[in-house]
This record gives structure tokens, sequence and C-alpha cells, in this order.
């Protein structure tokens, strides 16, 4: 079977409907970046689930739509947006024996062109909301692999709280699963909104092209498996020190693969590194044990404890004035609601 294609069942749905359903974004400790054939990632990843970035996703199966029709934050796709969307849509047709079209209406909580990656958030929330809309059920391993066939990182926004991403070998073992509830760390993730817009690069072209970077070998090969035990035992033991390094580590190689493909692409601004001067020169220096970490984007993450909180908005109005916050704690995963 095909990394793209899942199983088909025996019984075609009796009765297709609609149903709602809610996903959050996830911020990665350990990255993904690269990929194979069904967006197949060459390590394990972990992420933590974003409490305030959340995509509301409705669908509809309907006989008499002649097309599928997807509208996000009110507009209405067209284009390689609406295929990829349709794309995704034939999964679950192909995999409940159907052929009825949907309609999708989606709504992010963070204003559109923010530059914060809806794509996990958004392929969850498909998901979930496809599947239960066609009167089924997955289990949430089954429901994982579907998402990560949308987008890869869409694959941890299907549990809750701290989740590990396992590498697996085909589609059906390459899926996320919960290592902590929400509650176990009260860590915050402030995201520092500092460009708007879509990037110029999105990330499906940046995973075909990472292995091309000379650092690419040594990273999969040696730097993420000890990065992955550090992070692991960070958690186990929650150490923000450890944690901190560890993430810090991984988002300056995440760009500099990126910096060094045959085609290379810089996501980075002056902003953004103004920004982290600031974060690791003055606020930590200052003693708030806050850590960046960044997408590929140029909007910096910054990772404490939460009993920092106060600190971090005296700091942040101080020395980022007119900056747009968007505060977030670990939360659970995709979930139905009316
Ligand atoms: O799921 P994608 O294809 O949008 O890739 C996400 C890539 C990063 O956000 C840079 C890293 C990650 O693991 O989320």
């Amino acid at each position: 079977m095909s990394a793209d294609r899942p199983r088909i069942t025996e019984s075609r749905p009796e009765r297709l409907g609609s149903a709602r359903a809610i996903a959050h974004a996830n911020i990665a400790l350990i990255k993904y970046w690269g990929n194979k054939e069904g967006n197949l990632p060459y390590s394990d990843t972990i992420s933590f689930n974003l409490s305030n970035c959340t995509t509301k996703t409705s669908v509809s199966w309907n006989r008499a739509l002649p097309h599928d029709s997807v509208f996000i934050d009110g507009v209405e796709l067209s284009d390689k947006k609406l295929e990829r969307a349709s794309r995704h849509l034939d999964r679950v047709r192909r995999q409940f024996g159907f052929r009825e079209k949907a309609l999708v209406v989606s709504e992010n909580s963070f204003p559109m062109g923010v530059g914060i990656a809806s794509s996990a958030s958004g392929f969850a929330a498909l998901s979930l909301a496809a599947v239960a809309a066609a009167g089924q059920e997955l289990s949430q391993k089954e429901l994982s692999a579907l998402a990560r066939h949308g987008s890869g990182s869409a694959s941890r926004s299907i549990p809750d709280g701290f989740v590990l991403w396992h590498t697996g070998e085909d589609s059906e073992s390459s899926y996320a699963e919960s290592i902590y509830p929400p509650d176990y760390w009260a860590l915050k993730d402030t995201v520092l909104i500092l460009e708007e817009g879509e990037k110029a690069v999105g990330s499906s072209e940046g995973h075909k092209l990472a292995h091309t970077s000379p650092h690419f070998e040594k990273r999969i090969k040696e730097n993420v498996p000890r990065r992955l035990e550090q992070i692991h035992k960070a958690l186990e033991t929650k150490d923000i020190g450890l944690l901190g390094v560890t993430i810090e580590e991984e988002a300056r190689e995440l760009h500099l693969i990126t910096q060094t493909t045959d085609e290379p692409v810089n996501y980075l601004t002056d902003s953004t590194l103004k920004v982290i001067n600031i974060l690791v020169r003055k606020w930590r220096r200052e003693g708030i044990p806050v850590y960046f970490t960044l997408d590929a984007g140029p909007n910096v993450h910054a990772i404490y404890p939460s009993e920092f909180t106060e600190q971090m908005l005296a700091v942040r109005e101080r020395d980022l004035p007119g900056v747009t916050f968007i505060d977030n704690s670990p939360s659970k995963g995709a979930e139905i609601i009316k």
C-alpha cells in the first residue's frame, strides 16, 4: 500500500452529515524538517499544543454539492490551496468509500496573515471533523496518521498536551501520541509577532530541500538523537535550563539547514535577530529563565515557566512596545465541538 493511501474500509457510511472540531497549533521542541513520501519524517519530534492558537472547522458532506468548497476566515479557497484541502478530503472519501463533496468552513483564533502556521491546527481539525461528519470514528493513532498526510505537524495537534511524533516506517506507524497531559508542566509560550504575511517559500518545499544541506546528515544521525534524549530528560525532571538550551540549539539548526540547501531560504529578519538578542542578553541576564524557539518563519516563541509571567509582561512592555503577542499554555488536542 502506498504511504499516501489509507486503508479502504468495507462499509459505506449510512449517514453522511456535519460535524465541527477544534484543534490547536503546536510548537515543536524538536523540529520536523525534511520528509519522505507521505510526510514521513526522518526522526521523532516533540511539541506541545498552544492554548490560544486554534482552528475551528465544520465539515458537511452533501450529495448535492458539485465540488468541495472551503472557506477560511470568510475567504473561499481556490487553486492550489483548495486542491490541497480537497486532496485531504479525498483521503477520507477513499478510506470510508464514498464520493460526496464537502462544504468546509474554518476559523482561526489568530488573525489571518500574522505568520503563525495554521496548517497544524487546520489539518488536525479538518481530519477530525471530516471523519466525524462521515459518521465514523478512528482511533487517536489513526487520526494522527491521517492528519499527518495533510501537514506533518498536524499529526501532533491531535493528542493532548506534550506530544511525541514517532518517526515510523510507513503510513500507519508514523503517528503522534501524548507523553504528558497539558497541566503536567506550567510552561508559557509567548509568540512575538514580528512579521505578518505568508512566507515566500512554504514548508512543503522546504521539507523537500532539507536533505541537500551539508548539515542535514549530522543533524539526523547525531544531533537530533542527542537532543531527543535531552528533551525527554528535561520534561521528565521539569528542567527549564536543559529544555531551554536544547530548543535554542534546535531552532538555530533548523535555520542553518534552510540557509544551506541547494536553493537556500532565509526566514529570519532583522527584527527576529533583534528580539533574540533582547531575550538572551537582557531578559535572561535579568534572571528570567526564558528561551527562544522559531518555526520556519521570522516570529519568535519565548518559552518560560508560568511563574515568570508577571516579569515577562513587564520586560516586554519596556523593551518591545507595539509588538503583538499571543500568550499560550500547553493545551488539549483536537476535539469535537457543537
Ligand atoms: O507541518 P509542516 O509541513 O507545516 O512543517 C512544520 C515545520 C516546522 O514548523 C518548522 C517544524 C515543526 O516541527 O513544526
